[in-house]
């Protein structure tokens, strides 16, 4: 496989809003990224994963762009943007934006004029249709809402939008869209940034004839439709082909051999891809289903293509809640997760505040939530009759807001991450779970994170070293080797909340082993390891 930078890459996720506020509005902004680029410094990544800050009415908080070449109010303007891109580039990291051209604001003015009349020079450039029978064209749902199609009175057509009404679909086919996106690439690329995250970059062709669809609740049939890789071909060829930087696309409903047709290395298309086989279909921890997921997307692209590993980001509820113990043992389960996701084959992924081991949230009300794709989702249930109490709850785990509470910096009121009142309320548990706790205590999940990315740095058989998965069937133990230029690492989690006994394959019965890494601090190296009583979440690794 080649060697390229972004390969060998640790990528961290600043979420601005939720990060560090400096003028007390209660959302984080782009100063308060530059204040504390020390601190993700310090942690050893190199890439940092900037969340939408473009001009926006915020209804999905920056997913709805109104001007691609501005900065939203919230976040700063754009001499603080071109201030941290400097900053960022000046302690040795890279900035990569995100990017959403799916889709734009309904208040974006292409959309303005677009629906100001069935003839207007934009029309063409959003998805309109007729009714059908009166009603709505097709039966596609979208991911907010029970329809993709909302009506215009003024033209008497329906736009479509995958995501909210706020959010109309640009139309692809359109080819005065594309030469208008492109553009706007080059204009953030020229000014230095070293690539992007491209929002569900795999909705940009629709469904050939828009036909009804036999279950629209499975709403794959708005991504990887005839005609995709002709747009990000033709994109690679106009924009990304320019540049030495990384592009990582957001393509849900992707099975690997799909996957391979987005990032193989003779495609010239994309450099890696979040898939969502964990985040959006295995809602708790499934050993086995997690194991075979792992195997077939590393069979699938091994030695063409390169993989991400995540198992959070603002999307999906914090790792050590979600698939881990966010309890009594929330620091090891902290430590084991990240273990895992720094030696599976692929490329790390940190979410902000991960590396402390935050914790999702519960709040009493539905008032206290923000999230747009939950708010909606619980107006839908109430309205069809159920009670509102039991669809609160029901909502609870997968809330988008899980993860977007504030960083915890300290112990003072609002975590100090702001003097004024937060836009979302920070997790009640930041007077134990803080950033100043975390650098103080040396056995914390940063100082481990720390380990785990200076390795990474030190071990090329992290990056390139072939995957084999020796557990297959057990339940709690996740076991498996990277072996890499005659060296092999053997990776042992126990991923449970209880003990459980491994026992070394023989085929390291002979061969002298060395410690790497362990999240209990009392293993020593010499101790016997061929039968071993693991405790729970334990995580250990050794070089044979
Ligand atoms: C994926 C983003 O990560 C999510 O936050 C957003 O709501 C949708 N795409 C729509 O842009």
């Amino acid at each position: 496989m080649n060697k390229k930078w972004w390969k060998e890459s640790v990528v961290y996720q600043v979420y601005w809003r939720s990060f560090y506020d400096t003028d007390g509005d209660g959302y984080g902004d782009l100063e308060g990224v530059i204040e504390k680029l020390d601190y993700i410094k310090e942690l050893g990544v190199d890439i940092i994963w900037l969340n939408p800050c473009y001009e926006s009415p915020d209804f999905d908080n920056g997913y709805d762009i109104s001007d691609y070449y501005g900065i939203m109010d919230k976040a700063g303007d754009m001499a603080t943007w071109e201030r941290l891109l400097n900053e960022v580039h000046k302690r040795g990291m890279k900035l990569i934006m995100d990017l959403v051209v799916n889709h734009t604001s309904n208040q974006h003015p292409w959309f303005v004029e677009s629906s100001s009349s069935k003839d207007n020079p934009k029309r063409d450039w959003y998805i309109w249709k007729d009714p059908k029978n009166g009603k709505e064209p097709n039966n596609w749902r979208s991911y907010f809402t029970p329809s993709v199609w909302e009506y215009d009175q003024k033209t008497d057509q329906y736009y479509m939008h995958s995501f909210a009404v706020e959010q109309p679909d640009l139309n692809w086919e359109n080819v005065e869209v594309r030469k208008a996106i492109y553009d706007m690439m080059h204009f953030w690329l020229k000014k230095g940034i070293d690539g992007f995250r491209l929002d569900v970059i795999n909705l940009l062709a629709k469904l050939k004839g828009f036909p009804d669809v036999e279950n629209p609740m499975n709403i794959n049939y708005l991504g990887n439709n005839e005609g995709i890789h002709d747009y990000l071909q033709e994109m690679h060829q106009e924009v990304f082909r320019h540049y030495d930087i990384m592009t990582v696309g957001e393509i849900p409903f992707v099975t690997p051999e799909d996957g391979l047709l987005y990032v193989g290395e003779d495609r010239d298309e994309l450099h890696t891809l979040f898939h969502f086989e964990v985040a959006d279909d295995m809602p708790r921890w499934d050993m086995k289903r997690f194991k075979e997921i792992q195997t077939r997307w590393y069979e699938g692209l091994n030695g063409k293509g390169t993989n991400s590993q995540f198992l959070n980001n603002h999307d999906h509820t914090r790792q050590v809640t979600r698939y881990g113990n966010d309890n009594e043992y929330r620091v090891e389960s902290a430590k084991l997760l990240a273990t895992m996701i720094h030696t599976l084959p692929g490329i790390p992924y940190i979410y902000q505040g991960e590396e402390i081991g935050m914790t999702g949230v519960r709040f009493d009300s539905i008032e206290d939530y923000k999230d747009i794709a939950m708010k909606n989702k619980y107006k839908e249930e109430v309205e069809k009759g159920r009670d509102p109490q039991e669809v609160f709850e029901s909502l609870l785990m997968l809330t988008r807001d899980n993860s977007r509470t504030p960083i915890q910096w300290d112990d003072s009121p609002q975590a100090g991450f702001t003097t004024g009142t937060p836009w979302i309320n920070v997790n009640p548990n930041y007077k134990e779970i803080n950033v100043k706790q975390a650098l103080s205590d040396p056995k914390s999940v940063f100082y481990y994170y720390k380990k785990l990315i200076e390795l990474r740095k030190n071990n090329e058989l992290m990056i390139y070293g072939n995957y084999k998965d020796l557990s297959f069937d057990e339940e709690s133990l996740y076991v498996y080797t990277r072996s890499h230029e005659g060296k092999i690492w053997l990776v042992i989690l126990n991923h449970a909340n209880h003990k459980s006994e491994f026992i070394l394959p023989e085929q390291f019965n002979d061969h002298e082993k060395a410690l790497i890494i362990s999240n209990y601090e009392d293993v020593r190296e010499q101790d016997s390891l061929k039968k071993v009583i693991l405790r729970p979440h334990e995580a250990r690794i050794y070089q044979f």
